[in-house]
C-alpha cells in the first residue's frame, strides 16, 4: 500500500505539526504545509524537516472565505495531496472547502467531543467540573467539530489545574494521539 500525500495546515506554533513529522510515516507522508498565517513559527518546523512550506494569507481576501479556499484547494490539487490535516488551523472552513475533501479532511480538537466543541474548551471543562479532559481527531464536516471520531484520548483533571496547565499537559496526549490516528485514516483510505 502506497504512502498517503499529506498536507497540514496551521496558524502558529505547529507542535501538532511536529509530532506528525517525527512519528512514523509508514502509512502517512507529509509532504506539504500551509500556513493561512504569515511567518508562523511551525513553517520552520516544515522546512527544516525538508517538507515544503508556504504561506497562504487569507487577509487579501477580505470576506471571501471561499476565493482563498479556491486558492488553498489549488495548491493541494497541484501537489496530488491525498489527505489533509488540520494542526492549530483557526479559521473555520466553509461548505466548498469541507466538501471539497469529504472523508479527506481531519482535525484534532482540545476536548472530549462532543463535549465543549469550539473554542475555550480548557476553561469551560474546568467551569464545568468535569474530572477528566482530552482530545479528539475527527474527521470535518460542516458542522463545526461534529464529524466522525477517528480516536480520542484522555487524562485526569488535577485539583489546582488551569487552563493554561490544562493546555499544556494536554498537548503531550495530542502529540501521541494524532499521528496513530492520522495512521489509521490513511491506511483505510483508497
Ligand atoms: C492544539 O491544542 C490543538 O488541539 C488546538 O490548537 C492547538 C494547536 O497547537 N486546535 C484547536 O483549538 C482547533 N479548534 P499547535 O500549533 O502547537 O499544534
Amino acid at each position: 500500500m502506497s504512502k498517503k500525500r499529506v498536507a497540514v495546515l496551521i496558524s502558529g506554533r505547529g507542535s501538532n505539526l511536529q509530532a506528525l513529522l517525527d512519528a512514523d510515516q509508514s502509512a502517512y507522508e507529509v509532504v506539504l504545509v500551509v500556513s493561512n498565517v504569515p511567518g508562523a513559527a511551525g513553517l520552520e518546523r516544515a522546512r527544516a524537516a525538508g517538507v515544503e512550506a508556504l504561506e497562504l494569507d487569507h487577509k487579501p481576501y477580505g470576506k471571501n472565505r471561499e476565493a482563498f479556499e479556491r486558492d488553498l484547494d489549488a495548491l493541494l490539487v497541484q501537489r496530488n495531496i491525498q489527505l489533509v490535516a488540520l494542526a492549530g488551523f483557526m479559521r473555520v472552513l466553509t461548505s466548498f472547502f469541507v466538501r471539497a475533501w469529504t472523508g479527506r479532511l481531519v482535525n484534532i480538537h482540545p476536548s472530549l467531543l462532543p463535549k465543549f466543541p469550539g473554542t475555550k474548551t480548557h476553561e469551560r471543562a474546568l467551569e464545568a467540573g468535569e474530572t477528566e479532559h482530552g482530545a479528539t481527531v475527527h474527521l470535518v464536516v460542516d458542522e463545526v467539530d461534529a464529524g466522525e471520531i477517528i480516536g480520542q484520548a484522555s487524562m485526569p483533571i488535577l485539583p489546582g489545574d488551569t487552563p493554561t496547565a490544562l493546555a499544556e499537559r494536554l498537548l503531550a496526549v495530542e502529540h501521541k494521539l494524532y499521528p496513530r490516528c492520522l495512521a489509521a485514516l490513511a491506511s483505510r483510505l483508497n
